[in-house]
Protein backbone atom coordinates (compact mmCIF):
# COMPACT_ATOMS: atom_id res chain seq x y z
CA UNK A 1 0.00 0.00 0.00
CA UNK A 2 1.29 3.36 -0.95
CA UNK A 3 -0.46 7.07 0.26
CA UNK A 4 0.73 10.00 -0.66
CA UNK A 5 -1.35 13.77 -0.11
CA UNK A 6 -1.91 16.73 -1.61
CA UNK A 7 -3.95 19.79 -1.50
CA UNK A 8 -6.72 20.22 -4.22
CA UNK A 9 -10.00 19.56 -5.51
CA UNK A 10 -10.95 16.47 -6.79
CA UNK A 11 -13.46 16.88 -10.02
CA UNK A 12 -10.19 16.89 -12.43
CA UNK A 13 -8.66 14.28 -11.60
CA UNK A 14 -8.43 11.09 -13.71
CA UNK A 15 -8.23 8.06 -11.11
CA UNK A 16 -10.13 4.75 -11.18
CA UNK A 17 -12.11 5.90 -8.17
CA UNK A 18 -12.49 8.95 -6.33
CA UNK A 19 -13.80 8.67 -2.62
CA UNK A 20 -15.97 11.28 -0.87
CA UNK A 21 -18.06 11.60 2.33
CA UNK A 22 -21.80 12.71 2.50
CA UNK A 23 -23.92 12.56 5.50
CA UNK A 24 -27.37 10.43 6.24
CA UNK A 25 -29.68 13.23 5.51
CA UNK A 26 -27.91 14.50 2.17
CA UNK A 27 -25.48 16.66 3.19
CA UNK A 28 -22.02 16.97 1.18
CA UNK A 29 -18.85 16.97 2.24
CA UNK A 30 -17.04 19.79 0.52
CA UNK A 31 -15.69 17.55 -1.56
CA UNK A 32 -18.86 15.98 -2.25
CA UNK A 33 -20.34 19.68 -3.11
CA UNK A 34 -17.58 19.87 -5.63
CA UNK A 35 -18.37 16.59 -7.41
CA UNK A 36 -21.95 17.18 -7.18
CA UNK A 37 -21.56 20.62 -9.19
CA UNK A 38 -19.23 19.05 -11.74
CA UNK A 39 -21.98 16.89 -12.36
CA UNK A 40 -25.12 19.19 -12.13
CA UNK A 41 -26.73 17.98 -9.41
CA UNK A 42 -26.36 14.22 -10.29
CA UNK A 43 -24.70 13.25 -6.85
CA UNK A 44 -27.46 14.50 -4.97
CA UNK A 45 -30.19 13.14 -6.99
CA UNK A 46 -28.49 10.05 -6.56
CA UNK A 47 -28.61 10.13 -2.71
CA UNK A 48 -32.42 11.78 -3.18
CA UNK A 49 -33.63 8.27 -4.71
CA UNK A 50 -32.18 6.53 -1.03
CA UNK A 51 -29.27 4.29 -2.71
CA UNK A 52 -26.91 4.76 0.01
CA UNK A 53 -27.92 3.33 3.64
CA UNK A 54 -28.04 5.86 6.44
CA UNK A 55 -25.28 4.12 8.61
CA UNK A 56 -22.44 5.12 9.02
CA UNK A 57 -19.24 2.87 6.98
CA UNK A 58 -22.29 2.15 4.05
CA UNK A 59 -21.04 2.52 0.57
CA UNK A 60 -21.95 3.57 -2.61
CA UNK A 61 -20.22 2.79 -5.82
CA UNK A 62 -21.41 4.97 -8.73
CA UNK A 63 -19.65 3.43 -11.88
CA UNK A 64 -19.54 7.01 -14.00
CA UNK A 65 -20.25 10.63 -12.93
CA UNK A 66 -21.31 13.23 -15.89
CA UNK A 67 -18.22 15.78 -15.62
CA UNK A 68 -15.95 13.85 -13.04
CA UNK A 69 -13.34 12.59 -14.22
CA UNK A 70 -12.52 9.98 -12.33
CA UNK A 71 -13.82 6.13 -13.89
CA UNK A 72 -15.63 5.75 -10.57
CA UNK A 73 -17.08 7.57 -7.25
CA UNK A 74 -17.39 6.14 -4.46
CA UNK A 75 -19.56 7.71 -1.75
CA UNK A 76 -19.43 6.66 1.71
CA UNK A 77 -21.38 7.79 4.75
CA UNK A 78 -20.43 9.58 8.17
CA UNK A 79 -23.77 8.99 9.19
CA UNK A 80 -26.03 10.78 11.12
CA UNK A 81 -24.15 15.18 11.12
CA UNK A 82 -25.00 15.39 14.67
CA UNK A 83 -23.42 11.97 15.63
CA UNK A 84 -20.34 12.58 14.19
CA UNK A 85 -17.36 10.61 16.02
CA UNK A 86 -14.66 8.59 16.43
CA UNK A 87 -16.27 5.67 15.64
CA UNK A 88 -18.30 7.49 12.63
CA UNK A 89 -14.87 8.53 11.47
CA UNK A 90 -13.99 4.59 11.80
CA UNK A 91 -16.41 3.18 9.89
CA UNK A 92 -15.89 4.82 7.03
CA UNK A 93 -12.38 4.87 6.62
CA UNK A 94 -13.20 1.02 7.31
CA UNK A 95 -15.42 0.81 4.55
CA UNK A 96 -13.91 3.14 2.16
CA UNK A 97 -10.26 0.13 2.48
CA UNK A 98 -12.82 -2.73 2.28
CA UNK A 99 -14.18 -1.07 -1.04
CA UNK A 100 -10.92 0.02 -2.56
CA UNK A 101 -9.58 -3.34 -1.77
CA UNK A 102 -12.01 -4.99 -4.06
CA UNK A 103 -12.03 -2.56 -6.85
CA UNK A 104 -10.13 -3.33 -10.04
CA UNK A 105 -8.00 -0.16 -11.37
CA UNK A 106 -4.16 1.35 -10.27
CA UNK A 107 -5.12 4.50 -7.84
CA UNK A 108 -7.80 6.39 -6.19
CA UNK A 109 -7.98 9.81 -4.34
CA UNK A 110 -9.57 9.65 -1.14
CA UNK A 111 -11.50 13.05 0.49
CA UNK A 112 -11.77 11.94 3.97
CA UNK A 113 -9.16 14.17 6.03
CA UNK A 114 -11.59 17.27 6.20
CA UNK A 115 -14.18 15.85 7.75
CA UNK A 116 -14.68 17.48 10.83
CA UNK A 117 -14.28 15.09 13.76
CA UNK A 118 -15.60 17.12 17.47
CA UNK A 119 -11.96 16.30 19.29
CA UNK A 120 -10.15 15.59 17.04
CA UNK A 121 -7.71 17.23 14.36
CA UNK A 122 -6.00 17.13 10.85
CA UNK A 123 -3.09 14.96 12.00
CA UNK A 124 -5.42 12.43 13.97
CA UNK A 125 -7.58 12.10 10.98
CA UNK A 126 -4.68 11.68 8.45
CA UNK A 127 -3.27 8.65 10.94
CA UNK A 128 -6.42 7.21 11.34
CA UNK A 129 -7.51 7.40 7.76
CA UNK A 130 -4.51 5.92 6.37
CA UNK A 131 -4.18 3.14 9.39
CA UNK A 132 -7.64 2.13 8.47
CA UNK A 133 -7.77 2.07 4.93
CA UNK A 134 -4.30 0.02 5.09
CA UNK A 135 -5.85 -2.84 7.53
CA UNK A 136 -8.87 -3.38 5.70
CA UNK A 137 -6.76 -4.33 2.79
CA UNK A 138 -5.18 -6.99 4.69
CA UNK A 139 -5.38 -10.56 3.51
CA UNK A 140 -4.05 -13.91 5.08
CA UNK A 141 -3.74 -16.17 2.14
CA UNK A 142 0.00 -17.76 3.26
CA UNK A 143 -0.99 -21.74 3.10
CA UNK A 144 -3.14 -21.92 0.22
CA UNK A 145 -2.38 -23.75 -2.66
CA UNK A 146 -4.16 -21.38 -4.89
CA UNK A 147 -3.37 -18.22 -4.36
CA UNK A 148 -6.27 -16.44 -4.62
CA UNK A 149 -6.02 -14.06 -7.92
CA UNK A 150 -4.50 -10.85 -6.42
CA UNK A 151 -4.52 -8.82 -9.38
CA UNK A 152 -7.84 -6.68 -7.91
CA UNK A 153 -7.64 -4.17 -4.82
CA UNK A 154 -6.08 -0.61 -5.46
CA UNK A 155 -2.94 -0.32 -4.06
CA UNK A 156 -2.14 3.75 -4.62
CA UNK A 157 -3.64 5.81 -2.63
CA UNK A 158 -3.90 9.69 -2.31
CA UNK A 159 -5.37 11.83 0.36
CA UNK A 160 -6.62 15.11 -0.76
CA UNK A 161 -6.97 17.78 1.42
CA UNK A 162 -8.45 21.65 0.50
CA UNK A 163 -5.56 23.47 2.52
CA UNK A 164 -1.92 22.89 2.70
CA UNK A 165 -0.26 19.72 3.30
CA UNK A 166 2.21 20.70 6.23
CA UNK A 167 4.64 17.99 7.28
CA UNK A 168 3.17 16.76 10.28
CA UNK A 169 0.41 15.71 8.10
CA UNK A 170 2.76 13.66 5.97
CA UNK A 171 4.18 12.05 9.32
CA UNK A 172 0.79 11.34 10.36
CA UNK A 173 0.05 9.12 7.10
CA UNK A 174 3.30 7.54 8.00
CA UNK A 175 2.20 6.27 11.10
CA UNK A 176 -0.99 4.80 10.31
CA UNK A 177 0.86 2.88 7.64
CA UNK A 178 3.29 1.80 9.99
CA UNK A 179 0.75 0.93 12.61
CA UNK A 180 -1.06 -1.32 10.04
CA UNK A 181 2.44 -3.13 8.88
CA UNK A 182 3.17 -4.28 12.28
CA UNK A 183 -0.69 -5.14 12.55
CA UNK A 184 -0.76 -7.23 9.71
CA UNK A 185 2.72 -9.24 11.07
CA UNK A 186 0.79 -9.34 14.49
CA UNK A 187 -2.21 -10.73 12.37
CA UNK A 188 -0.22 -13.14 10.20
CA UNK A 189 1.86 -14.48 13.35
CA UNK A 190 -1.57 -15.12 14.90
CA UNK A 191 -3.08 -16.80 11.65
CA UNK A 192 -0.32 -19.34 11.32
CA UNK A 193 -1.18 -22.90 12.66
CA UNK A 194 0.59 -24.16 15.55
CA UNK A 195 2.25 -26.75 13.47
CA UNK A 196 4.27 -23.67 11.64
CA UNK A 197 4.60 -21.04 14.30
CA UNK A 198 6.66 -23.22 17.14
CA UNK A 199 8.96 -21.15 19.40
CA UNK A 200 11.24 -21.17 17.25
CA UNK A 201 9.76 -20.24 14.43
CA UNK A 202 8.71 -17.08 16.73
CA UNK A 203 12.90 -16.65 17.22
CA UNK A 204 13.77 -17.09 13.70
CA UNK A 205 10.37 -13.99 13.34
CA UNK A 206 12.69 -12.20 15.43
CA UNK A 207 16.00 -12.37 13.49
CA UNK A 208 14.53 -11.48 10.57
CA UNK A 209 12.72 -8.71 12.06
CA UNK A 210 16.61 -7.80 13.84
CA UNK A 211 18.22 -8.01 10.44
CA UNK A 212 15.51 -5.99 8.31
CA UNK A 213 15.74 -3.18 11.03
CA UNK A 214 19.07 -3.28 12.90
CA UNK A 215 17.35 -4.43 16.56
CA UNK A 216 19.84 -6.41 18.30
CA UNK A 217 18.05 -10.26 18.68
CA UNK A 218 19.08 -12.73 21.67
CA UNK A 219 17.27 -16.20 21.66
CA UNK A 220 17.61 -17.99 24.76
CA UNK A 221 17.08 -21.78 24.16
CA UNK A 222 16.07 -24.37 27.39
CA UNK A 223 19.94 -25.09 28.50
CA UNK A 224 20.31 -21.43 28.57
CA UNK A 225 16.81 -20.87 30.68
CA UNK A 226 17.87 -23.71 32.79
CA UNK A 227 20.88 -21.99 34.20
CA UNK A 228 19.08 -18.59 34.33
CA UNK A 229 16.52 -21.16 36.61
CA UNK A 230 13.57 -20.33 34.87
CA UNK A 231 11.46 -23.10 36.35
CA UNK A 232 8.44 -21.71 36.07
CA UNK A 233 8.61 -21.32 32.25
CA UNK A 234 10.19 -24.54 31.42
CA UNK A 235 7.41 -26.11 33.38
CA UNK A 236 5.54 -25.14 30.78
CA UNK A 237 7.72 -26.39 28.38
CA UNK A 238 8.26 -30.31 29.89
CA UNK A 239 5.02 -31.73 27.94
CA UNK A 240 5.47 -30.32 24.58
CA UNK A 241 8.32 -31.97 21.99
CA UNK A 242 9.08 -28.54 20.28
CA UNK A 243 11.37 -26.71 22.46
CA UNK A 244 10.92 -23.35 24.15
CA UNK A 245 11.87 -20.17 23.54
CA UNK A 246 13.06 -17.27 25.19
CA UNK A 247 13.57 -13.94 22.59
CA UNK A 248 14.87 -10.25 23.38
CA UNK A 249 14.79 -7.63 20.75
CA UNK A 250 16.91 -4.34 21.64
CA UNK A 251 15.20 -1.13 20.02
CA UNK A 252 17.68 1.57 20.18
CA UNK A 253 15.84 4.82 18.85
CA UNK A 254 16.42 6.68 21.86
CA UNK A 255 19.73 7.77 23.80
CA UNK A 256 22.01 5.37 24.75
CA UNK A 257 21.36 6.90 28.80
CA UNK A 258 17.19 6.52 28.39
CA UNK A 259 15.93 3.62 30.58
CA UNK A 260 13.89 1.59 27.47
CA UNK A 261 10.12 0.95 27.86
CA UNK A 262 9.90 -3.00 27.79
CA UNK A 263 7.27 -4.87 26.59
CA UNK A 264 6.68 -8.63 27.48
CA UNK A 265 4.62 -10.87 25.18
CA UNK A 266 2.86 -14.61 26.11
CA UNK A 267 3.78 -16.74 23.21
CA UNK A 268 2.22 -19.55 24.11
CA UNK A 269 2.24 -21.02 20.14
CA UNK A 270 -0.73 -23.64 21.49
CA UNK A 271 -2.42 -23.99 24.56
CA UNK A 272 -4.26 -27.48 25.23
CA UNK A 273 -4.41 -26.66 28.73
CA UNK A 274 -1.62 -29.30 29.49
CA UNK A 275 -3.04 -32.24 31.88
CA UNK A 276 -5.75 -29.96 32.86
CA UNK A 277 -6.75 -30.66 29.13
CA UNK A 278 -9.13 -27.86 27.59
CA UNK A 279 -12.67 -29.91 26.18
CA UNK A 280 -12.32 -29.97 22.53
CA UNK A 281 -14.87 -27.46 21.62
CA UNK A 282 -12.72 -24.73 19.63
CA UNK A 283 -9.42 -25.49 21.05
CA UNK A 284 -8.05 -25.03 17.35
CA UNK A 285 -8.23 -21.12 18.62
CA UNK A 286 -5.87 -22.21 20.98
CA UNK A 287 -3.18 -21.09 18.13
CA UNK A 288 -3.56 -17.57 19.25
CA UNK A 289 -2.11 -17.72 22.43
CA UNK A 290 0.82 -16.03 21.14
CA UNK A 291 -1.07 -12.89 20.31
CA UNK A 292 0.49 -11.29 23.11
CA UNK A 293 4.15 -12.13 21.56
CA UNK A 294 2.76 -11.53 18.16
CA UNK A 295 1.86 -7.66 19.04
CA UNK A 296 5.74 -7.17 20.79
CA UNK A 297 7.07 -8.03 16.89
CA UNK A 298 4.17 -6.51 15.21
CA UNK A 299 4.33 -2.90 17.45
CA UNK A 300 8.51 -3.30 17.57
CA UNK A 301 8.24 -3.03 13.44
CA UNK A 302 5.69 -0.08 13.69
CA UNK A 303 7.81 1.97 15.75
CA UNK A 304 11.29 0.58 13.65
CA UNK A 305 9.38 1.60 10.65
CA UNK A 306 8.64 5.25 11.01
CA UNK A 307 12.42 5.16 13.49
CA UNK A 308 10.71 6.48 16.63
CA UNK A 309 13.54 8.17 18.71
CA UNK A 310 13.07 5.97 22.03
CA UNK A 311 14.40 2.79 23.67
CA UNK A 312 12.09 -0.25 23.74
CA UNK A 313 12.98 -3.70 24.43
CA UNK A 314 10.69 -6.35 23.48
CA UNK A 315 10.72 -9.83 25.15
CA UNK A 316 8.72 -13.12 24.29
CA UNK A 317 8.32 -15.66 26.71
CA UNK A 318 7.58 -18.87 24.06
CA UNK A 319 6.59 -22.34 24.53
CA UNK A 320 3.56 -24.58 23.36
CA UNK A 321 1.56 -25.99 26.43
CA UNK A 322 0.96 -29.74 25.41
CA UNK A 323 -0.01 -32.75 28.01
CA UNK A 324 2.16 -35.74 27.98
CA UNK A 325 4.62 -38.34 29.63
CA UNK A 326 6.87 -35.67 31.12
CA UNK A 327 4.08 -32.67 31.49
CA UNK A 328 3.79 -31.22 34.47
CA UNK A 329 1.39 -32.62 36.88
CA UNK A 330 -1.34 -30.67 39.15
CA UNK A 331 -0.14 -30.43 42.30
CA UNK A 332 3.61 -30.19 40.94
CA UNK A 333 5.97 -27.47 42.92
CA UNK A 334 8.32 -25.30 40.72
CA UNK A 335 10.80 -23.08 41.68
CA UNK A 336 10.61 -19.39 39.70
CA UNK A 337 13.72 -17.60 38.92
CA UNK A 338 13.04 -15.27 41.23
CA UNK A 339 14.03 -17.88 43.64
CA UNK A 340 10.03 -18.32 45.39
CA UNK A 341 8.13 -21.63 44.33
CA UNK A 342 4.74 -22.07 42.69
CA UNK A 343 2.02 -24.61 43.27
CA UNK A 344 0.73 -25.33 39.67
CA UNK A 345 -2.64 -26.20 40.48
CA UNK A 346 -3.95 -26.06 36.97
CA UNK A 347 -1.66 -26.48 34.34
CA UNK A 348 -4.03 -24.65 32.16
CA UNK A 349 -2.76 -21.19 34.22
CA UNK A 350 0.50 -21.48 31.73
CA UNK A 351 0.74 -18.24 30.70
CA UNK A 352 1.42 -16.62 34.48
CA UNK A 353 3.54 -19.33 34.50
CA UNK A 354 5.67 -18.09 31.24
CA UNK A 355 5.36 -14.43 32.06
CA UNK A 356 6.24 -14.22 35.86
CA UNK A 357 9.83 -15.59 34.93
CA UNK A 358 10.26 -13.07 31.95
CA UNK A 359 9.27 -10.24 34.31
CA UNK A 360 12.17 -11.30 36.64
CA UNK A 361 14.16 -11.51 33.90
CA UNK A 362 13.58 -7.82 32.90
CA UNK A 363 14.68 -6.22 36.06
CA UNK A 364 18.17 -6.37 34.20
CA UNK A 365 17.23 -3.67 31.86
CA UNK A 366 16.35 -1.15 34.40
CA UNK A 367 13.14 -0.17 32.83
CA UNK A 368 11.51 3.07 32.67
CA UNK A 369 8.63 1.07 32.81
CA UNK A 370 6.77 -2.87 32.05
CA UNK A 371 3.95 -3.22 29.90
CA UNK A 372 3.56 -7.40 29.08
CA UNK A 373 0.85 -8.12 27.02
CA UNK A 374 -1.34 -11.50 27.04
CA UNK A 375 -4.04 -13.90 26.20
CA UNK A 376 -4.32 -14.45 29.32
CA UNK A 377 -7.62 -15.62 30.90
CA UNK A 378 -11.25 -16.74 29.36
CA UNK A 379 -12.93 -14.26 32.49
CA UNK A 380 -11.57 -11.58 30.87
CA UNK A 381 -13.91 -11.86 27.89
CA UNK A 382 -16.68 -13.33 30.25
CA UNK A 383 -16.13 -9.88 32.06
CA UNK A 384 -15.56 -7.16 28.80
CA UNK A 385 -16.17 -9.14 25.70
CA UNK A 386 -14.43 -7.93 22.82
CA UNK A 387 -14.31 -4.43 22.83
CA UNK A 388 -11.89 -3.14 25.33
CA UNK A 389 -8.67 -5.09 26.82
CA UNK A 390 -8.35 -5.86 30.28
CA UNK A 391 -5.65 -2.60 32.05
CA UNK A 392 -4.02 -3.82 35.75
CA UNK A 393 -1.05 -2.52 36.83
CA UNK A 394 1.07 -1.31 39.86
CA UNK A 395 0.79 2.40 38.66
CA UNK A 396 -1.91 4.71 38.06
CA UNK A 397 0.07 7.27 35.97
CA UNK A 398 0.77 4.18 33.09
CA UNK A 399 -2.49 3.16 33.51
CA UNK A 400 -3.81 6.50 32.91
CA UNK A 401 -1.63 7.18 29.99
CA UNK A 402 -2.62 3.90 28.53
CA UNK A 403 -6.48 4.36 28.74
CA UNK A 404 -5.62 7.87 27.66
CA UNK A 405 -4.23 6.41 24.41
CA UNK A 406 -6.51 3.50 24.16
CA UNK A 407 -9.35 6.67 23.30
CA UNK A 408 -6.68 8.05 20.91
CA UNK A 409 -6.10 4.77 18.79
CA UNK A 410 -9.61 3.63 18.78
CA UNK A 411 -8.16 0.48 20.78
CA UNK A 412 -9.45 0.92 24.19
CA UNK A 413 -8.68 -0.80 27.42
CA UNK A 414 -10.61 -1.07 30.48
CA UNK A 415 -9.42 -1.28 34.23
CA UNK A 416 -9.76 -3.68 37.00
CA UNK A 417 -8.67 -3.33 40.49
CA UNK A 418 -5.63 -4.77 42.02
CA UNK A 419 -6.04 -4.48 45.74
CA UNK A 420 -3.82 -6.57 47.94
CA UNK A 421 -7.26 -7.93 49.32
CA UNK A 422 -7.04 -10.17 46.10
CA UNK A 423 -3.91 -12.03 46.68
CA UNK A 424 -5.44 -13.87 49.66
CA UNK A 425 -7.12 -16.41 46.92
CA UNK A 426 -3.42 -17.53 45.60
CA UNK A 427 -2.17 -18.38 48.63
CA UNK A 428 -1.00 -22.13 48.85
CA UNK A 429 -0.22 -24.95 51.31
CA UNK A 430 2.61 -26.29 49.81
CA UNK A 431 4.67 -23.76 48.08
CA UNK A 432 4.71 -19.85 48.43
CA UNK A 433 1.82 -19.13 45.88
CA UNK A 434 -0.58 -21.03 44.04
CA UNK A 435 -0.89 -20.40 39.88
CA UNK A 436 -4.53 -19.92 40.02
CA UNK A 437 -7.19 -18.27 42.82
CA UNK A 438 -10.32 -20.43 42.45
CA UNK A 439 -13.99 -19.19 40.45
CA UNK A 440 -14.07 -15.64 41.19
CA UNK A 441 -12.11 -12.42 39.62
CA UNK A 442 -10.32 -15.17 37.26
CA UNK A 443 -8.62 -11.91 35.29
CA UNK A 444 -7.52 -10.25 38.51
CA UNK A 445 -6.07 -13.19 40.37
CA UNK A 446 -3.78 -13.86 36.96
CA UNK A 447 -2.64 -9.93 37.34
CA UNK A 448 -1.99 -10.48 41.23
CA UNK A 449 -0.17 -13.28 40.34
CA UNK A 450 2.23 -11.56 38.04
CA UNK A 451 1.94 -8.59 40.55
CA UNK A 452 4.39 -10.69 42.64
CA UNK A 453 7.17 -10.28 40.34
CA UNK A 454 7.00 -6.58 39.21
CA UNK A 455 7.24 -5.11 42.32
CA UNK A 456 10.80 -3.49 41.64
CA UNK A 457 9.11 -1.31 38.27
CA UNK A 458 5.96 0.26 36.94
CA UNK A 459 4.24 -1.98 35.67
CA UNK A 460 0.89 -2.29 33.55
CA UNK A 461 -0.66 -5.59 32.90
CA UNK A 462 -2.96 -5.88 29.43
CA UNK A 463 -5.31 -9.12 28.92
CA UNK A 464 -5.95 -9.43 25.58
CA UNK A 465 -7.83 -12.81 25.44
CA UNK A 466 -11.15 -10.60 23.84
CA UNK A 467 -9.53 -8.35 21.68
CA UNK A 468 -6.44 -10.08 19.81
CA UNK A 469 -8.94 -12.51 17.78
CA UNK A 470 -12.44 -12.46 16.47
CA UNK A 471 -14.38 -15.96 15.83
CA UNK A 472 -17.23 -17.10 13.94
CA UNK A 473 -17.49 -16.09 10.37
CA UNK A 474 -14.25 -13.21 10.25
CA UNK A 475 -12.30 -15.63 12.55
CA UNK A 476 -8.76 -14.87 13.02
CA UNK A 477 -6.44 -12.29 14.57
CA UNK A 478 -7.19 -8.47 15.06
CA UNK A 479 -3.77 -7.37 15.66
CA UNK A 480 -4.44 -5.55 18.55
CA UNK A 481 -3.54 -3.95 20.83
CA UNK A 482 -0.77 -2.62 18.36
CA UNK A 483 -2.31 0.69 17.61
CA UNK A 484 -2.79 1.31 21.39
CA UNK A 485 1.01 0.62 22.10
CA UNK A 486 2.35 2.00 18.83
CA UNK A 487 0.11 5.20 20.08
CA UNK A 488 1.57 4.54 23.48
CA UNK A 489 5.27 4.95 22.25
CA UNK A 490 4.91 7.93 20.04
CA UNK A 491 3.31 9.66 22.79
CA UNK A 492 6.51 8.94 25.03
CA UNK A 493 8.85 9.77 22.14
CA UNK A 494 6.72 12.89 21.40
CA UNK A 495 6.76 14.21 24.85
CA UNK A 496 10.50 13.69 25.74
CA UNK A 497 11.17 15.80 22.49
N1 LIG B 1 -4.95 -19.01 26.99
C1 LIG B 1 -5.88 -19.18 28.04
C2 LIG B 1 -6.84 -18.00 28.17
C3 LIG B 1 -7.80 -17.81 27.05
C4 LIG B 1 -9.04 -18.42 27.07
C5 LIG B 1 -7.50 -16.97 26.02
C6 LIG B 1 -9.94 -18.21 26.05
C7 LIG B 1 -8.40 -16.77 25.00
C8 LIG B 1 -9.63 -17.38 25.01
C9 LIG B 1 -5.18 -19.33 29.36
O1 LIG B 1 -3.95 -19.97 29.31
C10 LIG B 1 -6.07 -20.16 30.22
O2 LIG B 1 -6.28 -21.27 29.88
N2 LIG B 1 -6.57 -19.59 31.31
C11 LIG B 1 -7.44 -20.27 32.16
C12 LIG B 1 -7.07 -19.92 33.58
C13 LIG B 1 -7.73 -20.79 34.61
C14 LIG B 1 -7.21 -22.20 34.50
C15 LIG B 1 -7.45 -20.22 35.97
C16 LIG B 1 -8.86 -19.82 31.83
O3 LIG B 1 -9.06 -18.66 31.50
O4 LIG B 1 -9.76 -20.66 31.88
MN1 LIG C 1 -4.16 -22.07 29.39
ZN1 LIG D 1 -2.97 -19.83 27.57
Amino acid sequence: MEFTIKSGTPEELKRACIVVAVFSDGTLTEAAEKLNAASDGALSAILERGDLDSKSGSTLLIPTLPGVAAQRVLLVSLGKPEKLSDKAFHDAARSVGKALAALPGKDATVCLIDVDIPGRDANWRAQQAARRIAVAAYKFDAPRKDKKENKKGIRKIQFLVAGKVSAALKTAIDRGLAIAEGMALTRDLGNLPANVCTPSYLANTAKELGKEFKLKVTVLNTGQMEKLGMGALLSVAKGAHEPPRFIIMEYNGGKSDEAPIVLVGKGITFDTGGISLKPSAEMDEMKYDMCGAASVFGTLKAIAKIALPINVIGVVASSENMPGGRATRPGDVVTSMSGRTIEVLNTDAEGRLVLCDALTYVKRFKPDCVIDIATLTGACVVALGRIPSGLLGNNDDLARELIDQGQISGDRVWQLPLWDEYHDLLKSNFADMANIGGRFAGTITAAAFLSKFTSSYKWAHLDIAGTAWVSGEAKGATGRPVPLLAEFLISRATAKA
